[in-house]
């Protein structure tokens, strides 16, 4: 079974409306995800240098085109200019790097993984300030950087270009800069984070929005953890109302909080390194949400920022971040 749901760009290029995450996961646990993924028939797989793993991904890529399994035509890969490099002079070489890692000669999407810049010593690590907080690059120019990232469109080296975490503002202030306009925004997205205004917003323009941590970023608890970081989330797979309209149609919370998704008109980026968790989130069509039902699952907006990049200890200060000011939990 392929996913064969797509929506399309504002340049005709189209995107499977599921897709694969594949932040948090080790090398060994992405390899074997992707595999048991593109076996599954996901054919949409997004990453980020952030999440280290394009190397591993470029791996299993390779097998399967090399084999013959999957044309290259098929694939819709999607990766992003990191916060550590946002700026117009980094793109070209940014992307041929994650290329060389993915082993690909273009992805079907960049992104701009972030409005805010973030500075780095030689060695790579974070620089960071007397207080020990991240030094910020307020220097970032959104416009600036676009012309660079227009420039991979006309070069070959990605089929579409758009953003992610940007604010209506900050697409707004895009749109009335750019040659190419953004294809997609790519943001959190979920019954207690809809976002609706930025969404709307989106969509009137003809940039597709796709939703991450769908389904409430379980292992985000862990790796905030790691970082000092502790804050009481919510399940979203434990929301009464979710798992009632679940049991109904004899499918998961989890399938339930995707369709839904995808019932908005947003595309959805699941991940799942389980094989059976990651087959269950791509089987979303054999069941149909009813008009109350949808309108019960959007009634439970709470305002609730799950992935709030608190990880990243004061990129608050950088004057382009701005979920502080519009959502916070
Ligand atoms: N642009 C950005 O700034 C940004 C930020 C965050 C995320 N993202 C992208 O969006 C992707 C998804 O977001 P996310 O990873 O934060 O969170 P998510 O997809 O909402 O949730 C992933 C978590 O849910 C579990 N899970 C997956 N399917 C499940 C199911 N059917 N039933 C129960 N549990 C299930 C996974 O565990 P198992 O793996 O064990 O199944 C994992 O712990 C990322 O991987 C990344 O590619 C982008």
């Amino acid at each position: 079974m392929v996913n064969t749901k797509f929506l399309t760009f504002n340049n005709g290029e189209k995107m499977p409306v599921i897709g694969i995450g594949t932040w948090q996961a080790s090398d060994e646990e992405i390899e074997t995800a992707i595999d048991a993924a593109l076996e599954a028939g996901y054919r949409h797989i997004d990453t980020a240098p952030v999440y280290g793993n394009e190397k591993a991904i470029g791996r299993v890529l390779k097998r399967w085109l090399d084999a013959g399994k999957v044309k290259r035509e098929e694939l819709f890969i999607v990766t992003k200019l990191p916060p550590i490099s946002n700026r117009p002079h980094e793109v070209e070489p940014t992307i041929k790097k994650s290329l060389e890692d993915l082993q690909l000669d273009y992805v079907d999407l960049y992104l701009v993984h972030t409005p805010f810049t973030i500075n780095i010593n030689e060695d790579g690590s974070f620089k960071l300030d007397k207080d020990g907080l991240m030094e910020v690059d307020v220097t970032t120019d959104h416009a600036a950087t676009w012309v660079a990232m227009e420039a991979l469109v006309e070069k070959g080296l990605t089929k579409s270009i758009g953003v992610s975490n940007f604010s209506k503002d900050q697409v707004a202030r895009l749109l009335k800069n750019c040659k190419i306009r953004p294809a997609n925004n790519q943001i959190e997205h979920h019954v207690y984070l809809q976002q609706r205004d930025l969404v709307d917003f989106c969509k009137s323009e003809n940039v597709t929005v796709t939703a991450y941590s769908p389904l409430g970023s379980k292992g985000i608890a862990k790796f905030n953890a790691d970082k000092g970081i502790v804050r009481d989330l919510p399940d979203l797979m434990d929301i009464p109302e979710v798992k009632e309209i679940a049991a109904t149609h004899g499918k998961t919370p989890a399938q339930v909080l995707l369709r839904w998704i995808i019932d908005t008109g947003v595309s959805a980026i699941p991940k799942s390194t389980n094989p059976a968790r990651l087959k269950q989130n791509l089987n979303l069509f054999d069941f149909e949400l009813t008009a109350e039902e949808v309108a019960k699952l959007s009634s439970l907006d709470k305002n609730i920022r799950i992935c709030d990049f608190a990880f990243f200890h004061g990129v608050e200060r950088h004057p382009e971040f701005t979920f502080k000011n519009q959502y916070t939990s």
